[in-house]
């Protein structure tokens, strides 16, 4: 009995064990089936195929103790899809570290998480996350939560402050929070190394007891709206090797207690409203790297000390009003990288030694007062990238080689007094796409060699005393995009060879000394702007070029003449005739003339002796209309009414929009408007609801006509009667976006196209944050964006929307205001418009601008729009690739991802964490291709470098 009982006893011990040993173990493999029905990504489906049985432990992503639990699993960035499941932890128990970023997990935090009771390390970033955060108190053992790159909303979870074994704490890029102040339990972490709470809603002042949290390593509060002072206790974190503050509304001096931090490595406080002096002390830091102060009011002069420091990588303080000289050691016993001063009052000369130790990538001092010549040895500082100098008083000679560096893709020179002749080396330039030497005194020949740098897009050589020929080699640069040479001597013809510019958008050469014909061959480039005015040009116009509407480019060449009559178009050229018949017409010209101008300047006269400014005007006289209209007018109008009505009629219709038909009208005086006749609906009581439409329609006129904003499309007068209303506006030649874009035989280049985009976003931003009240467009799209002669955008059709939908008058569009493709989802739902509705369609128009594609396309699929399509691609680094534009070269690959980050953001299905106009305006100069501060570069050069990276 007793051995009975022992045996029963030992067998149901071992029973136990087995039992406890299996089940887990039972329960891990259920883990991955269950992980493979709530997931799914290319790498998650190998998992069953690549091992036999129940080998998980082998899996990718997966790792186990020495018992075969699962301790680790790791699938960052594998592509993912689906949601967590919640109960995860009943199978994994022992789980130590969760690592799920940049995978597209839908839904919420996966609360069940809390139940894996060792959780170590949680990293759920850039996951499409998004919701309220629930309490932290009970995860006793989290050394490291990154959350980061979410759109996680509500209050900030504060109970963090309770996993006092936290290490790494990152919450940044989620800009969802309701506003927030660091509360003082954050001190309760004393193991925290990082602090991470960039663009995270926080407010008010930087607290001073941050300065107890001395474990503090990195600290990231950018991107906030933090006012106030630094506090000087921040010299007490002596450990902080990362303080980032920038892009927050700071004030007051920097506090010389940061030069106590002596790990430092780097810091940011640009952005800001930071004034006084830069302390000697933070320029003493022994090892500090980046030291980024740009866009402040800071004063005084750039610290000697700095020309001391060994480890400096960056110095970008443009925007700022420092003074005095450049310290003249800067860069000598350092590795330089990068140094931006633009954008001061800095004098003296440029410092001689910036690239003596052969790493200068970025030598940015646009826009101050140097003066002297270049230092010779800029010309060895073969590692240069971008070497801009524009805007200075500096003089003297361009040393031979400076344009031939080798990997230099930017080289401006701009606006100084540079003289000398142009380098041959030139030639050497293998990587040069943009050259502006405008505004100086270059004289000489322009080299041939200049065929050589095969890379240039853009040459800028205008307003110099450049002589001699243009070298016909110059047509072997296919991709040169502009070529502006006006204002120089250059003499002798325009060379054929320039027809085989195919990529050639704008050509100016005027006022040079050119002679001899335009040769017919330039009239297969048709580039958007073209000059030849102010030369000696002679003989017939080709055809094509002044049909392109590019007469006035003409001008000022005496012996031009026009090869057929034309209207009235080209009053500049007279008709090629032959010679002694051209004399003879000349006089009956001259004539002729006279006699119109004195007429009409008597009948002008006239008119105005009887006055012009009567509110309602007969329109009597005319066949098309013989009802009386009411003008409102907006500018000073130099055009009479009388011709605008004349004017309506089928041949100059241009197109119809969604509320009335275009016209393009041009005036006598050779001025063009655009004229759109709103479709009216004539109803049959003209005294009830149309009356009514009116109204509203001559409130929103009026507000219209008083905007004055160089994005926003100028509408000069309203004519209305019982039965049309007739706008007047600017017109835009370049025509809408959508056909630029999806239609055009123009390909704009990126640098345009985010021109566009920036042009667009301060209309918008105009509309929505400087006006009382604000305007809402309600239909923002491609067709509503109009491009002038230079391609600058503007808005149009605002408001008159509204007034035209909200009464049924509309039959061509869907019954709200807005354009399926453009329309924020919540729209959908309730009709009530708001500003976020406009920043949404703003970011579709945005991806037309990135992707070319339309809104809806075939290749999306069916009921997918490019928001789908494009979140779609977003998810793998190739997909990202896929979504550029392919029609573009590829060269700013880096900046138009970055646009499409801002889209992306704009389109986001919750309004609220879309970002405002205003902060739009901001992002897109931030991601500005052509902007020497190359913000991003600095921040992909510290990735490089820095071993602390930016999460
Ligand atoms: C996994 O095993 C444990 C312990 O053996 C058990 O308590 C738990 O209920 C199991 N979980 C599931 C989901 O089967
Ligand atoms: C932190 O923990 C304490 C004690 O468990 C609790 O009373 C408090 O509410 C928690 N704080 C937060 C913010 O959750
Ligand atoms: C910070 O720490 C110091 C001592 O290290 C202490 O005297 C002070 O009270 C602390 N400040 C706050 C606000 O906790
Ligand atoms: C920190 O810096 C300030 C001013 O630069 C100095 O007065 C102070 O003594 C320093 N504190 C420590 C602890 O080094
Ligand atoms: C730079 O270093 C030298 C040598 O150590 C020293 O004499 C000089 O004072 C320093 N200059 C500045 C401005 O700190």
């Amino acid at each position: 009995m007793a051995l009975f009982k022992i045996i029963l006893y030992i067998l149901s011990c071992l029973s136990l064990f087995i039992l406890s040993f299996q089940a887990p173990l039972q329960n891990q493999s259920h883990f991955f089936t269950l992980m493979k029905t709530s997931l799914s990504g290319n790498s998650i489906s190998k998992w069953s195929t690549l091992t036999e049985g129940d080998q998980y432990c082998n899996y990718p992503g997966i790792a186990c103790d020495n018992d075969g639990y699962v301790v680790e699993i790791d699938l960052s960035a594998w592509s993912v899809l689906g949601r967590i499941p919640n109960d995860i932890c009943s199978y994994v128990q022992k789980l130590r570290v969760l690592r799920l970023g940049h995978n597209d997990l839908r839904g919420g935090f996966p609360t069940g998480v809390f139940n894996c009771s060792f959780l170590e390390e949680l990293n759920l970033s850039t996951s499409n996350l998004a919701g309220n955060l629930p309490n932290f108190s009970q995860m006793k053992s989290l050394r490291v939560l990154d959350l980061s790159n979410n759109q996680f909303s509500g209050e900030f979870p504060i109970s963090v402050t309770n996993v006092t074994s936290l290490e790494v704490l990152n919450f940044n890029e989620n800009s969802g929070f309701s506003m927030w102040q660091l509360p003082y339990e954050v001190t309760q972490l004393k193991n925290l190394r990082s602090l991470f709470l960039m663009t995270c809603s926080l407010h008010g002042q930087i607290p001073p007891w941050i300065g107890n949290m001395t474990s503090l390593v990195d600290l990231e509060l950018s991107g906030n709206s933090l006012d106030g002072p630094i506090p000087v206790e921040l010299g007490e974190l002596r450990n902080l090797q990362l303080l980032e503050l920038y892009y927050n509304q700071l004030t007051g001096e920097i506090p010389e207690e940061l030069g106590n931090l002596t790990q430092m490595f780097d810091l940011d406080i640009s952005v800001n409203r930071l004034t006084g002096k830069i302390p000697v002390s933070i320029c003493e830091l022994p090892k500090l790297r980046f030291l980024q102060l740009y866009n402040n009011s800071l004063t005084g002069e750039i610290p000697l000390a700095i020309g001391n420091s060994t480890s400096l990588h960056i110095l970008s303080v443009y925007e700022n009003f420092l003074m005095g000289e450049l310290p003249p050691n800067i860069g000598k016993f350092t590795e330089l990288v990068g140094l931006d001063v633009s954008e001061n009052h800095l004098s003296g000369e440029l410092p001689k030694e910036v690239c003596k130790n052969g790493k200068l990538f970025y030598f940015l001092v646009l826009d101050n007062q140097f003066s002297g010549g270049l230092p010779e040895n800029y010309a060895k500082c073969e590692s240069l990238l971008r070497f801009r100098v524009s805007y200075n008083h500096l003089s003297g000679p361009i040393p031979e080689g400076l344009l031939g560096l080798p990997h230099a893709s930017i080289i401006d020179l701009s606006y100084n007094l540079f003289d000398g002749m142009l380098p041959k080396s030139i030639g050497n330039a293998r990587n040069l796409s943009e050259l502006y030497i405008q505004t100086n005194r270059i004289s000489g020949s322009l080299p041939s060699e200049i065929s050589q740098a095969a890379n240039l897009v853009k040459i800028d050589l205008s307003k110099n005393l450049l002589s001699g020929p243009i070298p016909p080699e110059i047509g072997n640069l296919r991709k040169l995009n502009l070529l502006l040479l006006q204002g120089n001597k250059l003499v002798s013809s325009i060379p054929e060879s320039l027809s085989s510019l195919k990529s050639l958008n704008l050509l100016n050469l005027s006022n040079n000394l050119l002679t001899g014909n335009i040769p017919e061959s330039l009239c297969e480039l048709l580039p958007n702007s073209l000059d030849f005015s102010n030369n000696r040009l002679s003989g017939p116009v080709p055809l094509p070029l002044i049909k392109e509407g590019l007469a006035e480019s003409f001008s000022g060449n005496p012996k031009l003449c026009a090869p057929v009559y034309f209207n009235s178009s080209i009053p500049s050229l007279p008709l090629c005739l032959r010679p002694n018949t051209r004399k003879r017409l000349n006089t009956i010209w001259v004539i002729a003339t006279t006699v119109l101008v004195v007429i009409v300047g008597f009948l002008l006269f006239l008119k105005r002796w009887y006055g012009r400014e009567r509110l309602v005007i007969e329109q009597n006289g005319f066949s098309s209309t013989s009802f009386s209209y009411e003008m409102t007018s907006f500018r000073r109008l130099s055009f009479d009414q009388d011709e605008i009505m004349k004017a309506l009629i089928d041949k100059n219709i241009v197109g119809y929009g969604g509320s009335g038909t275009v016209y393009k009208i041009e005036l006598r005086n050779g001025q063009s408007f655009a004229v759109k006749k709103l479709w009216a609906g004539k109803t049959k009581d003209p005294s009830s609801d149309q009356l009514l439409l009116d109204r509203e329609l001559k409130a929103e006129v009026d507000t219209l006509g008083k905007i004055r904003h160089k994005n926003i499309v100028k509408l000069y007068c309203c004519f209305s009667n019982w039965d049309s209303n007739l706008l007047v506006y600017e017109y835009m030649s370049n025509g809408n976006l959508w056909d630029m874009l999806h239609r055009g035989k123009v390909l704009l280049d990126w640098p345009t196209r985010h021109t566009i985009a920036v042009g667009i976003a301060q209309g918008l931003a105009y509309l929505h944050h400087d006006l009382l009240p604000p305007i809402i467009h309600r239909d923002v799209k491609s067709t509503n964006i109009l491009l002038n002669a230079d391609f600058l955008p503007k808005v149009a059709d605002f408001g008159i929307a509204k007034v035209l939908h909200s009464k049924g008058k509309d039959s061509t569009t869907t019954a709200v205001a807005g354009t399926y493709g453009y329309l924020a989802p919540e729209y959908a739902y309730s009709s009530k418009a708001t500003v976020k509705c406009d920043v949404y369609s703003f970011g579709v128009v945005l991806m037309e601008l990135i992707t070319g594609k339309r809104p809806i396309e075939q290749e999306f699929g069916e009921n997918r729009n490019i928001i789908f399509w494009v979140a779609q691609k977003v998810l793998t680094k190739e997909g990202i690739m896929e979504v550029l534009d392919e029609r573009l070269s590829g060269s700013f690959k880096d900046e138009m991802i970055q646009v499409l980050r801002i889209a992306i953001r704009c389109t986001c299905s919750v309004p609220a964490l879309r970002p405002t106009m205003n902060e739009v305006v901001q992002l897109l100069m931030d991601a500005d291709p052509c902007r020497f501060d190359a913000f991003k570069r600095w921040d992909k050069l510290k990735e490089e470098s820095s071993p602390t990276m930016k999460a």
